[in-house]
């Protein structure tokens, strides 16, 4: 069940577009899985009317963090809270990573583009407290796209970088990176977040290497509850294509169902 709570920001920091917020809610971070999302009210008046969804990057002890990059309007006016403020935040919502196979002692392999990196941080948390071994593939345009790779390494987790441009870890498409390492290192699952074509790309090599993957997708929400439709994507369902929410049904979903036809 989700909560609806007003809540002030404990913690703030800043890289540039990028910012990190940790607040104190205690259902809402008892309740939460990895993959999940809250809907955020970006400011304090009525304006911008919708909240955003943003995905649930980590919890610790009561507290939950968001990961964003200012895209637009919302996001830039949240960027602007600083520590103190109250924020409206309703959450945990959709569904988030199936995480029902054994792991103990299985490869998973994370793979996150710019803010796609968000919902993994949590998700790798919880993969190595339940025995798997992971990897994280981080990538982003330039070495400034990569704000929270000292999270991950100081967690103790696994972590290889990509940039487009060549400034920092390996010189290419994170998908690229991904590539590298089917050979070396097989994964057992794959878990993706990232712009649609990283996603895709990543989808088609998934299906070549035969290798069981969880795609993370985005989509403009209106409400993140199921009450508005305006999140619709096709999606297979028993093998059959039709629109499903993103925000109920999903947001995860296994890369084979994923339609990509007609994506950007
Ligand atoms: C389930 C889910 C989880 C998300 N988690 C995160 C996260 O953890 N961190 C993060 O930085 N962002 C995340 N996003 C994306 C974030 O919600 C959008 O960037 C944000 O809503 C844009 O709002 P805005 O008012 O700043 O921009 P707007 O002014 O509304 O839009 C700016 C531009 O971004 C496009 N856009 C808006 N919303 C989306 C969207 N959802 N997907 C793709 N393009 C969009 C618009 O078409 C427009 O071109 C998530 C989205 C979803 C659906
Ligand atoms: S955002 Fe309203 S139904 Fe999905």
């Amino acid at each position: 069940m989700p909560y609806a709570v007003k809540i002030p920001i404990v913690r703030k920091q800043s890289w540039g577009d990028y910012h990190l917020f940790r607040f104190q809610a205690p259902e809402m971070a008892a309740a939460a899985r990895p993959g999940q999302f809250v809907m955020i009210r970006p400011g304090e008046s009525t304006a911008p009317l919708l909240r955003r969804p943003i995905s649930i990057h980590g919890r610790d002890r009561g507290a939950l963090e968001i990961f964003f990059q200012v895209a637009g309007e919302g996001t830039a006016l949240l960027a602007r809270r600083k520590a103190g403020d109250t924020f409206d935040v309703l959450g945990p919502l959709g569904r988030g990573f199936d995480l029902d196979a054994p792991l103990d002692g299985k490869t998973a392999c994370l793979l996150g583009g710019g803010r796609g990196i968000a919902p993994l941080y949590f998700l790798a948390l919880e993969l190595a407290d339940r025995g798997a071994l992971v990897k994280v593939l981080y990538g982003g345009r330039t070495a400034d796209d990569l704000p929270v790779r000292d999270r991950f390494e100081e967690a103790g987790l696994e972590l290889a970088c990509s940039t487009d441009d060549g400034s920092f870890g390996f010189p290419g498409l994170v998908t690229g990176l991904l590539e590298t390492e089917i050979p070396v290192r097989r994964p057992d699952f794959l878990f993706v977040c990232g712009p649609d074509p990283m996603m895709k790309a990543a989808a088609g090599l998934a299906s070549r290497f035969r290798i069981p993957a969880q795609i993370s997708l985005e989509s403009v929400m209106g409400c993140g509850f199921g009450a508005c439709w305006g999140c619709v994507r096709r999606i297979k369902r028993a093998g059959a294509e039709a629109w499903r929410k993103i925000c109920e049904d999903g947001p995860v979903f296994p890369a084979e169902d994923i339609v990509w036809e007609g994506w950007k």
